[in-house]
């Protein structure tokens, strides 16, 4: 450890300097794995969390995580790569799709051998349930059972393990301290990242061989979220200010089942248990969309229906403006065995005993599909010169935070947790290979620091007219109401319009505590730029891409356009000037290895 002063507008910020061969942003699932896998391979590695680590938003993962382990009945992860890759539209990389689905197995019994207390069947396997678009047989069969579920705190009970793992494998941990800013050397390498600790306002600056970062979503873009109140896309942010596009970001999932009014999750778990939705005239709609796997369609077709039975008049309540969820069918001992989470939630954010009565729930922002691109071994890409993939050296991206991409333009349920552990693991087995531990590392210029700081110095003495509480506000409530589940030309229009002006009044920004103890107003803000970024790049991505495919349903463009449109969107800003360019890169045509076949695109149906 070692010490600098940097100057910022004739102020003087004391920097604490501390070199280690790989520093791990962000301490959910993703992010511990890694943190897990680079600690046994020897590395000294450092997990730096805005949170302490059991807070992060992994916690609130309910229903489960995914893996073909034909615990209930015949299954295989090709079924699961072909539900995955017809669950993304297509737009998933078939490659990072077989990587994700093979390795699925391993990395849960990683889990239950490292204590994560599953559910179990009577026989003692792990207790596995249906989740939406989860299918066998290539999509011909009936629905599979292949959701590993604890209870429906499955995030809880894998994020405690993980985190226990990390202790004992002596990982160094720096708790509520909060990224600022990547370190980016003049060849374009990721050299550390700059940070405050926020318990008492000093400045540390990481200097790493590898960067990971698994920063999580930036789901709190929008004003009604399952995503915690942290979830700002840190990662998204600092990736944008160093010049890196993102990927895909006009893919937002929403979830079915938030709780109407409260926006909390109630897990797809419950309609894998044999819950169903109605509408006001009690019907069962799903019957109607989906025919075949009917409520336990993907979750974009869920959440679509449910927007249209609303819409068309069938929703219910006294404004008419949500929809039914009913558990109160099912045995009271299952409920309160499987589903222990959500009858407590119902109970306190809707009032409602799920044993009597049914939860009102809307759909709710619940994912990014987008983020930073990256390649199936966690490594950061961007497109070369000549259009090739081109790894981002020393930097890796993770977990929600990154694109790799498997989801493609609609995630579904449970494969977000398998993509935490099979990808954490992954960009452990990646560092071991690119880093000696211990390698000396080149100094850092004095002045490394300096942009950082400047950010930072910068909204610590705003003195505008609004505060970061108003344009946060006004950012969700552009987000909400012109980037929601279905989609116009006009209204997007509108929607960019009105996004960028939030953007620009950022520099109208006002925070009122100058200190730098525990300055919420001014982590608030940072967190605020992390995200109003991704705001601008999601509304004008979901402009530019004229067709509907997975999340993204325009009303003007109402079908899949192959021809056009199979390419991943890449996004960047220029945050001074306060544009956006967009640019595109193939899908991969291809898979991992000559075990699979690539999968041909076809019309989605269910
Ligand atoms: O519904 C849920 O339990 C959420 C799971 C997921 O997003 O994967």
């Amino acid at each position: 450890m070692a010490s600098n002063v940097a100057s910022i507008g004739g102020r003087a910020y004391p920097i604490t300097d501390h070199t280690f061969d790989v520093v791990i942003v962000g301490a959910g699932g993703a992010g511990l794995r890694a943190t897990v896998g680079c600690s046994q391979a020897g590395l000294r590695t450092a997990c730096i969390t805005k949170v302490f680590p059991t807070r992060s938003h992994t916690v609130a993962a309910q229903g489960g995580v995914a893996a073909s382990l034909g615990n209930m009945g015949a299954d295989n992860w090709k079924w699961h790569m072909y539900d995955t890759v017809k669950g993304s539209d297509w737009l998933g990389d078939q490659d990072a799709i077989e990587y994700l689905c093979r390795n699925a197995p391993a990395a849960v019994y990683e889990l239950e051998h490292w204590g994560v207390p599953f559910s179990r069947t009577d026989d003692g396997r792990i207790y596995q349930r249906p989740f939406g678009g989860m299918t066998t047989d290539f999509g011909r069969g009936p629905p599979a059972q292949r959701t590993c579920a604890a209870a429906d705190r499955t995030g809880h009970a894998m994020l405690h393990t993980l985190y226990g793992q990390a202790v004992k494998n002596s990982t160094e941990f720096f708790i509520e301290y909060f990224a600022i800013d990547l370190i980016m050397n003049s060849e374009g390498r990721c050299v550390g990242v700059v940070c405050i600790k926020m318990d008492d306002g000093t400045i540390h600056r990481f200097r790493s061989a590898l960067t990971i970062l698994a920063t999580g979503g930036y789901g709190r873009a929008y004003f009604s979220a399952t995503s915690a109140h942290t979830c700002t896309g840190d990662g998204g942010g600092m990736v944008l200010r160093a010049g890196l596009p993102l990927q895909d970001m006009e893919f937002v999932q929403f979830h079915p089942t938030g709780i109407y009014g409260a926006g909390c999750l109630i897990t797809e778990g419950a309609r894998g248990e044999g819950g169903y939705l109605t509408n006001s005239n009690g019907e069962r709609f799903m019957e109607r969309y989906a025919p075949s796997v009917k409520d336990l369609a993907p979750r974009d077709m869920v959440s679509r229906a449910m927007t249209m039975e609303i819409r068309e008049g069938r929703g219910v309540g006294k404004n008419k403006d949500h929809i039914f969820l009913h558990l109160e069918h099912l045995e009271p001992k299952m409920l309160h065995e499987r589903l222990p989470g959500i009858s407590e939630s119902a109970k306190i954010f809707a009032g409602v005993d799920v044993t009597k009565d049914p939860i009102p729930v809307l759909p709710t922002v619940h994912y990014n599909m987008g983020g930073i691109q990256t390649n199936y071994h966690g490594e950061v890409v961007t497109k070369a010169a000549d259009g090739s993939d081109a790894v981002v050296p020393g930097l890796m991206a993770l977990g929600e935070a990154a694109c790799v991409s498997v989801h493609g333009a609609n995630r579904l349920g449970s494969n977000s947790l398998i993509d935490l552990v099979v990808f954490g693991r992954a960009a452990g087995l990646r560092a071991a290979e690119l880093v000696k531990p211990g390698e000396k590392q080149a100094e850092l210029p004095a002045d490394s620091a300096n942009l950082a700081l400047s950010r930072l110095d910068r909204y610590r003495y705003a003195k505008g007219g609004a505060s970061t509480a108003q344009l946060r506000l006004n950012m969700q409530k552009v987000m909400q109401n012109h980037c929601a589940v279905y989609r116009t030309g006009p209204t997007l229009a509108e929607g960019s319009r009105l996004i960028h002006e939030v953007w620009a009044s950022r520099d109208d920004v006002a925070v009122t505590d100058r200190s730098l103890i525990w300055n919420s107003d001014l982590i608030e803000t940072l967190e605020f730029d992390n995200l109003i970024v991704q705001a601008v790049v999601t509304m004008d991505g979901a402009a530019n891409r004229t067709e509907s495919r997975g999340a993204h349903a325009r009303e003007d463009f109402s079908g899949r356009d192959d021809a056009k449109w199979m390419k991943h969107t890449l996004a960047s800003v220029d945050d001074q000037k306060r544009t956006v360019a967009i640019d595109y890169r193939p899908v991969h045509s291809y898979t991992m290895t000559t075990e699979v076949a690539y999968i041909e695109p076809k019309a989605r149906v269910y």
